[in-house]
C-alpha cells in the first residue's frame, strides 16, 4: 500500500474524489494533505476523511521544509490537486518520476504559469477552440511540461460558458485522475 500525499491551494473537489478512491482501494492510502492556503476549502475535505494536514508559505517549500515533512510521513508519492506554486527541484529530485500534476485543458495548449483554474477555461472560450479536457502528467522543474501520461477530451459547445467547460472538465477529471494515479503506484 503505497502513501501518498496530495499538495492543493483551493476548493480540492479532485482530492475528495481522490480520498474517497483510495479509502477503498488496497494500493495506495493519502496519508497527508499539504497546502499554501490557510483557508482553503481542501483542509475541511480533509477533516472529514480524517487525513491529517498542515499549511506551508512559499519559502518553506522552496527551503526544503515540505519535502523533509513529506518524507518524516514516509510519503511515496505526491499528487498535485489544484495546486499553484512552482514545485522546487528539492521536491523534484526526492520524488524523481513520483509528482503527478492535473491541467485542466489539452497541454501544450493553455499552460504556464498564471494558466490555472478559471482562467484556463476563459482562455478556451474566448479562443473559440471546438475542445478542451484534462492532461495529467509528471512533474519536472518547467510548469506543465513533464511527461504526459494521459489525456482525456471534451466538446466544447458555442453556447458553452466558461464555468459550463469547467464543469465538464471536472467530471473527466473525477473520471479519470485516481485511476490514473493508481496505475502509477
Ligand atoms: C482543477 O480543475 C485542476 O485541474 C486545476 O485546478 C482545479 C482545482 O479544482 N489545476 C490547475 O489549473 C493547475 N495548473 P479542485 O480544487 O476543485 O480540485
Amino acid at each position: 500500500m503505497k502513501k501518498i500525499a496530495i499538495l492543493a491551494s483551493g476548493s480540492g473537489s479532485n482530492a475528495e474524489e481522490i480520498m474517497k478512491h483510495f479509502g477503498q482501494s488496497p494500493k495506495g492510502k493519502v496519508v497527508l494533505i499539504g497546502s499554501n492556503k490557510k483557508d482553503a476549502f481542501v483542509l475541511e475535505r480533509a477533516k472529514k476523511f480524517k487525513v491529517p494536514s498542515f499549511t506551508f508559505n512559499k519559502s518553506e517549500l522552496e527551503s526544503g521544509e515540505v519535502t523533509q515533512k513529506l518524507q518524516e510521513a514516509g510519503v511515496e508519492f505526491v499528487v498535485l490537486a489544484g495546486f499553484l506554486l512552482k514545485i522546487p527541484d528539492n521536491l523534484i529530485r526526492a520524488f524523481p518520476n513520483k509528482i503527478l500534476n492535473i491541467h485542466p485543458a489539452l497541454l501544450p495548449k493553455y499552460g504556464g504559469k498564471g494558466m490555472y483554474g478559471m482562467k484556463v477555461h476563459e482562455a478556451v472560450k474566448s479562443s473559440g477552440d471546438t475542445e478542451s479536457g484534462i492532461t495529467i502528467h509528471l512533474v519536472n522543474e518547467h510548469y506543465d511540461e513533464g511527461k504526459i501520461i494521459f489525456q482525456a477530451a471534451v466538446q466544447v459547445e458555442p453556447s458553452d460558458s466558461p464555468e459550463d467547460i469547467a464543469q465538464k472538465v471536472h467530471q473527466l477529471e473525477y473520471k479519470y485522475f485516481s485511476n490514473v494515479i493508481e496505475s502509477l503506484l
